[in-house]
């Protein structure tokens, strides 16, 4: 039988060698089929009946007509990306359902109705969706950032505000970010390729990233990017992140009766899972607890969040397990998010040399030539910080937010909402909507300190939601807002960045996820010192 696959517009996926195709041809797969008939049969038949039963309950929002079983499945295909999801706001308007299978997908694009998932009914639509390979890599919720909206989740945000997410914080390590983007500059200089052909930036900035963090979490750092462990725990996260993000499971996500064909997947997501709790667990947890038993703070004289996490288990408030899902979505929340910020503000830095000038300027003009950005600073210098809003603007990190989901039933701008609908706010649209932003499709960030001077990240205004709003908002954002400021800067500060030899300009192509959005290409950059 040929495969039952859907249309789709996707790019080639750098898939790991062993991951199953959905249909291989072995007598294993026979059975497969003839048990996936009758699944199809039997569930024909009570689709059909639910339909009929639902159809008479509900006013659902308008979404393209489904077929049973498939639902929209086959027309839509599983590239849901931001895009993609833009036109079919287009056409069927600010809220949309497209029945995926046995799930379904609500889509909103409107800032007012942003405003009622978010604020107005934050807690209605407060919880996360799950699928197949979330379930895996969260232990069904263990987690904070994808666990349903309840008391886990109050628990555990509690417990990660004051080691992560607090202004004490941000004191207590802004030296140290000032410190390895320093690290970053000196190793760029002693590198004569930058200057001539070019250097990928983005491999040393990924390590300024984790030291970053991983400070935070452990009172650690890498020396170098060819530290073994630095160099598993690169490979696991970004293993972790494409088995994510990847569009490719969502036919077995949607379709249960398809997902035997998920085995060879799903294997893999829960051996990745395996080996990189074991991996936080081994060398970084338990070696923190073994200082800990000894000296009980860091090399600074303060104590680092795990020593605060483990403090919480001590009490009984949360298990092992819940301590090492808080390590891993720090690890899958902050790192990677924050590096394609930084990365795409490179990108158009580059591309603009106007504005890289411009910033450079004012730089040079507030602080003096030669003066390093750190964080009190980034305050000082409303330039920059229109460039870093722009960047999350034009080129926003997590486009369509976290999924969100209601655990009842719910409405919507007078519609009905099936309990358990995934809840997309397609925030991308919302910022780059050209009925809502003068040219959209510009890197400009004076608009910033023009047009739209009143509006901030932290989403006081629904048409910009880069961290999201409300409840469920990026905790992260007082962390990441400082980090992007002092890194652009000092870069900008320290180097002319140019496009390589013989290119005019980089190339800016997108690679949308799951719920990413990231540069599609890595792109090599010149960087000429400059002397003050
Ligand atoms: C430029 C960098 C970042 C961007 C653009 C970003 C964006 C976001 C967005 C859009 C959400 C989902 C909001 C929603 O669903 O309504 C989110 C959630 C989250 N982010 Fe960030 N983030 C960034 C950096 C960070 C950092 C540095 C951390 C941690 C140190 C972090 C931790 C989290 C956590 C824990 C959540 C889940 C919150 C919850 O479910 O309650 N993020 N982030």
């Amino acid at each position: 039988m040929p495969p039952i696959l859907p249309p789709t517009n996707k790019q080639p996926q750098n898939q790991t060698q062993n991951i199953q195709p959905p249909f291989s041809s072995s007598s294993m797969d026979l059975l497969l089929l003839e048990k996936a008939l009758l699944g199809l049969f039997f569930s024909v038949i009570i689709a059909i009946v639910i339909s009929k039963l639902r159809g008479k309950k509900f006013k659902l929002p308008p979404g393209p007509i489904p077929v049973p079983i498939f639902g929209n499945w086959l027309e839509v295909g599983d590239d849901l990306n931001h895009r993609n999801l833009t036109e079919y706001a287009k056409k069927f308007g600010e809220i949309f359902l497209l029945r995926m299978g046995q799930r379904n997908l609500v889509v909103v694009s409107s800032p007012d109705l942003a405003k009622e998932v978010l604020h107005t009914q934050g807690v209605e639509f407060g919880s996360r969706t799950r699928n197949v390979v979330f379930d895996i890599f969260t232990g069904k919720g263990q987690d904070m950032v994808f666990t349903v909206y309840g008391e886990h989740w109050r628990k555990m945000r509690r417990i990660m505000t004051v080691p992560f997410f607090t202004n004490k914080v941000v004191q207590q390590y802004r030296k140290w970010w000032e410190f390895e983007v320093d690290s970053v500059i000196e190793d760029v200089k002693k590198n004569p390729e930058s200057e001539t052909v070019g250097i990928v930036l983005r491999t040393r900035l990924q390590l300024m990233m984790y030291n970053n963090m991983f400070r935070i979490m452990f009172d650690r750092r890498f020396e170098s990017e060819d530290d073994p462990l630095f160099k598993k725990l690169r490979a696991l996260n970004g293993e972790r992140s494409r088995l994510a993000q990847s569009f490719d499971y969502n036919y077995g996500d949607f379709i249960p009766i398809l997902r035997p064909f998920l085995r060879g997947y799903l294997k893999i997501c829960k051996e990745v899972k395996e080996t990189r709790l074991k991996l936080f667990k081994d060398y970084f947890v338990d070696e923190r607890k073994k200082i800990a038993s000894t000296k009980s703070t860091t090399s600074n004289g303060l104590k680092c969040a795990i020593d605060h996490i483990l403090e919480a288990q001590q009490k009984g408030e949360i298990n092992e397990d819940n301590v090492l899902y808080i390590v891993e979505n720090i690890n899958v929340a902050a790192i990677e998010t924050t590096l394609w910020s930084i990365e795409w503000g490179i990108a158009e830095l580059v591309n603009h040399p106007r504005i890289q000038k411009k910033l450079r300027d004012e730089i040079d003009a507030i602080l003096g030539p030669g003066v390093q950005v750190t964080e009190p600073d980034t305050h000082k210098l409303p330039y920059l910080q229109a460039v870093v809003k722009e960047t999350l603007r034009l080129r926003m990190a997590i486009p369509l937010l976290v999924p969100h989901m209601n655990l009842h039933d719910a409405k919507l701008n007078g519609y009905d909402i099936p309990a358990e609908s995934k809840i997309l706010v397609n925030a991308w649209w919302l910022a780059n909507n050209p009925e809502q932003w003068k040219n959209p499709e510009e890197f400009r960030p004076e608009r910033f300190l023009e047009e739209e001077a009143k509006v901030e990240a932290n989403g006081n205004d629904f048409r910009y939601l880069p961290f999201g709003v409300g409840r469920r908002s990026c905790p992260g954002i007082i962390l990441a807002l400082p980090i992007l400021g002092i890194t652009l800067g000092r870069l900008v500060q320290n180097f002319d960045l140019l496009p390589p030899p013989g290119q005019s300009k980089l190339d800016t192509s997108e690679k949308g996820g799951q719920f990413s959005l990231h540069i599609l290409k890595h792109s090599t950059i010149v960087m000429k010192p400059r002397s003050f």
